[in-house]
């Protein structure tokens, strides 16, 4: 008997395989998305007292109504929006959890789903595993905009829907408010399902607004905003998020979650709520994390590594093209092997065409991290160079 998969040409991911060569190598990794230092004391203290009060049985299918009700103010306070406890959220098992539950909600068989690449690494596959085709948008360095125009042209109607991620990963960009408008109209009087990834909406920097799609009505009404606690509370571990939406899209989307995971982790769910009862715990972020990109961008100046604009998320992009022609698989491989610091190559987030002379390095890193990393760098980059 065979089992054929339904996601044949997806494999091991790029952060495994990079994160299994900076063991082996006794690299210093700013592949992996995700803090080297712990999240705070007190948030961790909550979780425990709500484990040890004995919040340890199912809570409401669509969330704690403690933690639900402090969404609802942090949407209030942040966006100016008003959102319905019972009918617009949902908390999951972190964003992957919400955008698998979202896709499968919406996309059958048949469907195409217009994504944007270089693209996190969890649509495709889950596209895929519910029947539907990917459309692919590519956006390009130095800037990754889109336009609009061109991207107005994949739209058919086969299109069910649009997966947007602002601040983006992995290129730090992110969306303004022309490019929702656009979006918006884009949509409008169609039957498409707006994905808004939106993940890293805390962590935008140089003055910039993150443009949620909450905050544009129209648009809301056919839209699904995705959010991760891992990325807001420095705890990616504990895979905790949620979905907002309009109540009709929100009825499905809960309809497919009640029968994959009922409700997620409850005590845990407690905890949270108690903490972000407290709005510099997000508020704060922004500057947290701006001071870390620029520690990077001044601790690699000088290396012939070129930073590219980081508006948002805990990525920062380097242009290697002063130092080697080679492709950015070799460039991850050498960096890793011979310089000692695992960084990600980009073109593992698009299909196989794509190319371009570009890294990523993660910086929720603490400040002795970056500073060894750096070191090895200057140290070593330039030296053994591959070829092609
Ligand atoms: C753009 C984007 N979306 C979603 C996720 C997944 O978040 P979570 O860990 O909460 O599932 C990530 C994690 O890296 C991400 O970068």
């Amino acid at each position: 008997m065979t089992h054929p998969s339904k996601i044949p040409e997806l494999g091991e991911s790029i952060f495994s395989v990079m994160s299994k060569l900076a063991r082996k190598h006794e690299a210093i990794n700013l592949g992996q998305g995700f803090p080297d230092y712990d999240c705070n004391e007190k948030l961790r203290s909550l979780v425990a007292t709500a484990l040890n009060k004995g919040k340890n049985q199912y809570c409401p299918m669509a969330g704690a109504l403690e933690l639900r009700e402090t969404i609802k103010q942090k949407v209030a306070r942040t966006y100016k929006v008003d959102i319905d406890i019972e009918t617009e959220i949902c908390v999951t098992a972190g964003a992957t959890q919400a955008l698998f539950t979202a896709i499968t909600a919406f996309v059958h068989k048949g469907d195409e789903v217009i994504i944007i690449e270089p693209a996190y690494d969890s649509y495709k596959p889950t596209i895929f595993s519910v029947g539907g085709i990917p459309v692919v948008y590519e956006i390009k360095s130095p800037d990754y905009k889109i336009d609009w125009h061109a991207f107005s042209q994949l739209v058919s109607e086969k299109t069910k829907m649009i997966i947007i991620n602002t601040p983006h990963n992995p290129t730090g960009s992110i969306l303004a408010s022309a490019d929702i408008i656009a979006l918006e109209k884009l949509v409008a009087r169609t039957n498409i399902v707006v994905i808004s990834d939106e993940v890293y909406e805390h962590l935008i920097y140089d003055g910039h607004q993150h443009e949620s799609v909450l905050k544009y009505p129209q648009l809301y009404n056919q839209s699904i905003a995705v959010y991760s606690f891992g990325k807001t509370l420095h705890a990616t571990g504990w895979k905790m998020g949620y979905a907002i939406g309009p109540p009709h899209l929100m009825k499905e989307f809960k309809n497919i979650h009640q029968w994959n995971v009922y409700c997620v982790s409850s005590f845990v769910q407690y905890g949270i709520a108690n903490y972000l009862s407290d709005p510099n715990v997000y508020e704060d972020l922004g500057s947290f994390f701006e001071a870390k990109r620029d520690n990077l961008q001044i601790a690699l100046s000088g290396t012939g590594l070129k930073p590219l604009s980081c508006s948002g998320t805990y990525f920062q992009l380097f242009d290697y093209s002063a130092i080697t022609e080679v492709d950015d698989m070799s460039f991850s491989k050498y960096m890793v092997e011979k310089v000692g610091v695992a960084v990600i190559p980009i073109s593992p987030f698009c299909g196989k065409r794509y190319n371009s002379k570009v890294v990523r390095m993660c910086f929720a890193k603490s400040d002795n991290t970056i500073a060894a990393a750096a070191e090895r760098i200057s140290k070593k980059l330039g030296q053994n160079l591959p070829t092609n």
